[in-house]
């Protein structure tokens, strides 16, 4: 198992293997540590990493968590989607605490924006049909943008004729849509209003970031990057159209960030010791009973985003083996194993049933997904609190039991054991490289 021992492991991927809120935001927070550098690829401010930090919650939505530690470089680059308005909030909230980004926060010219309009084709989408439950920020219109080739970046919002001939091209092709909720000249208005102010706040961030993630490779400095949502949120791999507009899986960080994949050494996935999502969509191990209520309880399961109740269920080995396999996982760390505390048995989905048939690889039919039934495994439960516990061994022998398998359900080591919301509430179960 150890046979990655010695390498010089420079760069790392941190990837959800589930839909999201899998704690990548202590994660990396604990792993930024040891970084130089920390990159956020894809996704938007649809994402919520909370940070215990000076003993409160934080959240960030944009900004890499790193930015949090003095001396690290954050970079937001190609893959993402920006929203200017939050971007400046989240900076200025930084501020306010006594962590301006100047200097250490840097933007991609290449990376789309989000435009006001985006959020409002957001909102009208939602009300159609087929209902995703979007966070509503716009995520989903502005990759829209990008792939129809409407979209706007960042190096054209900078330059004032291009941004102002791109806006109006956009308004009047979209006007049609808007009109049913919002004045269109209204809405441009709005977004001339802040030009200036947004303008002058992204200048002196924006830059070619895959050149300077280059530059930090070839001089071995530590690149730590942070995914948001989860694999199986994943455009092309999740469950789709159940899913965000990009590609979350670590794949995801060689065309979101610009660097090849001979650049990435290691692949680290976060995974809850059960199962949550957020929104619509199909979920086999969903525990709509007293069960699923105790897990959304104790692990305090409501968006960060947009603090909707998430649906909580059992741990899906299925699933996982998906994710494992799709982003090349080679280490994982688990997260809310205490949240788990207190319940007699633990179950742990091995395979599905569908028309009599057992499935062990995640089907791509809608129809299978939504109506597949899980197979459980049945664990005996644990008790007491396991918070501050710093070794394996010093787990209930339930509690390690379960997590032994976990791995042997799954093919995959389990690194790091994450018991709570604080940095440092973490046991290290070998370590094995310079990140963990
Ligand atoms: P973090 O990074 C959990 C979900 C939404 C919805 C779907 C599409 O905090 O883990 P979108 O607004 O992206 O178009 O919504 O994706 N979603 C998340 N769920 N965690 C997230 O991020 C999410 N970001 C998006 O709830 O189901
Ligand atoms: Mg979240």
């Amino acid at each position: 198992m150890n046979w990655f021992k010695g390498n010089i492991m420079s760069t790392l991927v941190v990837v959800g293997t589930q839909w999201g809120d899998e704690g990548k935001g202590k994660v990396v927070h604990y792993l930024s540590q040891r970084a130089d550098m920390i990159v956020r690829y894809q996704g938007g401010n649809n994402a919520g990493h909370t940070i215990i930090f000076e003993n409160k919650p934080f959240v960030l939505h944009l900004i890499p968590s790193g930015i949090l530690f003095p001396k690290k470089l954050c970079l937001i680059t190609n893959g993402v989607v920006i929203d200017p308005v939050d971007l400046y909030k989240e900076a200025q909230l930084l501020r306010s605490k006594g962590l301006p980004v100047d200097g250490r926060l840097l933007i991609s010219e290449a990376a789309h924006l989000i435009l006001p309009y985006h959020k409002y084709l957001d909102e009208l989408r939602e009300r159609g049909k087929i209902r995703i439950g979007t966070t509503r920020r716009g995520i989903g219109p502005a990759y829209a943008d990008k792939v129809t080739r409407l979209g706007i970046r960042v190096i054209d919002y900078l330059e004032k004729d291009v941004f102002v001939e791109l806006l109006d091209r956009n308004l009047k092709e979209k006007a049609p849509l808007l009109k049913k909720i919002v004045s269109v000249s209204a809405l441009r208005r709005e977004i001339m209003k802040d030009y200036p102010r947004l303008s002058r706040f992204l200048a002196p961030l924006v830059t070619n970031t895959a050149l300077v993630l280059e530059k930090a490779i070839v001089k071995k400095k530590k690149v730590l990057f942070e995914s948001a949502q989860g694999t199986l949120l994943d455009l092309d791999f999740g469950t789709y159209p159940y899913v965000t507009s990009s590609n979350p899986i670590a794949g995801g960080a060689c065309t979101g960030a610009g660097i090849g994949p001979t650049k990435i050494n290691n692949v680290l996935g976060v995974v809850k010791a059960y199962t949550t999502r957020v929104g619509e969509g199909p979920f086999t191990t969903e525990l709509n009973d007293s069960t699923g209520e105790y897990l959304r309880e104790r692990g305090q399961e409501f968006g960060a985003t947009t603090g909707r109740p998430r649906r909580c269920g059992w741990f899906d080995a299925v699933l996982l083996r998906h994710s494992i396999r799709l982003n090349g996982i080679d280490s994982l760390v688990l997260t809310k194993l205490d949240c788990l505390e207190g319940l007699k048995a633990l179950k742990i989905c091995t395979a599905y049933k569908y028309k009599g048939k057992t499935i062990t690889e995640m089907p791509a039919s809608r129809k299978i997904q939504k109506l597949c039934t899980p197979v459980y495994e049945e664990m005996p439960g644990f008790t007491g609190s396991i918070k501050g516990i710093t070794k394996f061994s010093g787990l209930p022998v339930n509690a390690q039991a379960y997590v032994k398998r976990m791995e042997k359900l799954i093919g995959t080591r389990i690194n790091l054991i994450s018991l709570g919301r604080k940095r440092e509430e973490i046991i290290v179960v070998e370590k094995t490289n310079v990140w963990y």
